[in-house]
């Protein structure tokens, strides 16, 4: 069988760490999926830029868009960030040239998902976004495939990794806010602009995504009541800690009579609970199944290998030719999410 051909957009922490992890990888990978998989163009915003990689026979393709047209490549892979464009129309692009599609864009997924669910459903082509959720922990899969048997009551947990690292060394080390973020972004865990990880909207995209996966519902970012870690200070933490508490920001989306309830705010939580013992970038994902015990997922949840980890793992399944509805059903039959943001209270 011919190698799978994939074009790469975006370079940075996950791009870079892509294009290392299919080279290192590369036997085992085309032993497990059955075929070949070969990165056979990229693209980022300067071709100049000093990148540690090795791109010798790689072609170096002129913009996003070029390389979604690129008639070269069967998989293309978008790792440039950004709920717009060039990300959007690029990856609506291949879908409709019968092309599979990987992302770890939760923003993009959070606002175009269905339509982009839509094309890729009606072209045959794969949307996979496992890595948008939690980095290297498959939580995608668990609630799309492994859960299609359960009915799904709450989903919630840790779901962004500069926030739970941030919280982490104030607590530990009484260090400001400020001084953990310019960490977490040095480290390439926090977004191209880190107020979407502090202000929470990056944990409500992961959660609006969740949320239609286990509810079978319509994503709804606009549905999720938003607070985030921001004004949150280390005299804040030492008097949770005094008091038996631990502060986490946590996404929760659960099942009530009105409908899905959605919210991410910071939380107290008792230091002898399992959610507080989770540290640093590591993430957590809890689900309350009708029936069955809860599941929790914890692991690694931001920063490049781990999120490489999950796309190369979502670029073996297309190599094997599996291809499943991207949110688990057919994007005309996911229900209205009926609950609207809560008050505050
Ligand atoms: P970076 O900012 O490190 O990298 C972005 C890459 O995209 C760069 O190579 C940049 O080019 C390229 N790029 C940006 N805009 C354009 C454009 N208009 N045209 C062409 N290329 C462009 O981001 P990350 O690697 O951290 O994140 C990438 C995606 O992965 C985002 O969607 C993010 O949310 C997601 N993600 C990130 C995680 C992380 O831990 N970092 C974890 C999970 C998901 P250049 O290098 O030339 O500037
Ligand atoms: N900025 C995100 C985080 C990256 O810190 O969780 C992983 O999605």
């Amino acid at each position: 069988v011919a190698p799978l051909k994939v074009g790469i957009a975006g370079l940075g922490t996950v791009g870079a760490d892509v294009v290392r992890l299919i080279e290192t990888q590369g036997r085992a990978l085309s032993e497990r999926s059955g075929r070949g998989v070969r990165v056979v163009a990229v693209t980022a915003r300067s071709k100049a830029k000093k990148r540690g990689l090795d791109l010798r026979g790689i072609d170096w393709v002129a913009s996003p868009q070029a390389l979604a047209e690129d008639p070269n490549i069967d998989c293309f892979v978008e790792l440039m960030g950004g709920a717009g464009d060039p990300a959007f129309t690029a990856i609506e692009t291949a879908l409709k040239a019968g092309k599979s599609v990987v992302t770890a864009n939760k923003a993009l997924i959070a606002r175009h998902g269905l339509r982009l669910a839509a094309a890729a459903e009606k072209h045959g082509g794969a949307l996979n976004f496992e890595a948008a959720v939690g980095a290297a922990i498959p939580v995608i899969k668990t609630l799309r495939e492994g859960l299609a048997g359960t009915s799904v009551n709450r989903v919630y947990g840790i779901l962004n990794g500069t926030c739970n690292y941030i919280l982490t060394r104030m607590e530990q080390e009484g260090l400001s806010f400020e001084e953990c973020l310019k960490d977490a972004q040095r480290l390439g865990y926090a977004e191209a602009d880190p107020s979407f990880d502090v202000d929470g909207h990056d944990t409500a995209q992961k959660l609006a995504i969740l949320a239609s996966l286990a509810f079978g519902t319509k994503v709804a970012e606009s549905a999720v009541y938003v607070e985030g870690i921001s004004s949150i200070t280390p005299e804040d933490l030492r008097a949770a800690e005094q008091l038996g508490y631990r502060v986490k920001l946590l996404g929760v989306a659960v099942r009530t009579v009105k409908g899905i309830e959605q919210r991410v705010h910071p939380t107290m939580v008792p230091k002898s609970s399992s959610i507080a013992q989770v540290m640093g970038v590591t993430n957590a994902v809890a689900i309350d199944g009708e029936g069955i015990p809860p599941i929790t997922l914890v692991g690694p949840g931001a920063g490049g290998a781990a999120t490489a980890s999950a796309v190369v793992a979502d670029i073996a399944d297309i190599a094997r030719g599996i291809r499943v509805k991207p949110f688990g059903r057919p994007v005309e039959r996911l229900r209205d999410t009926t609950k609207a943001p809560m008050e505050r209270h």
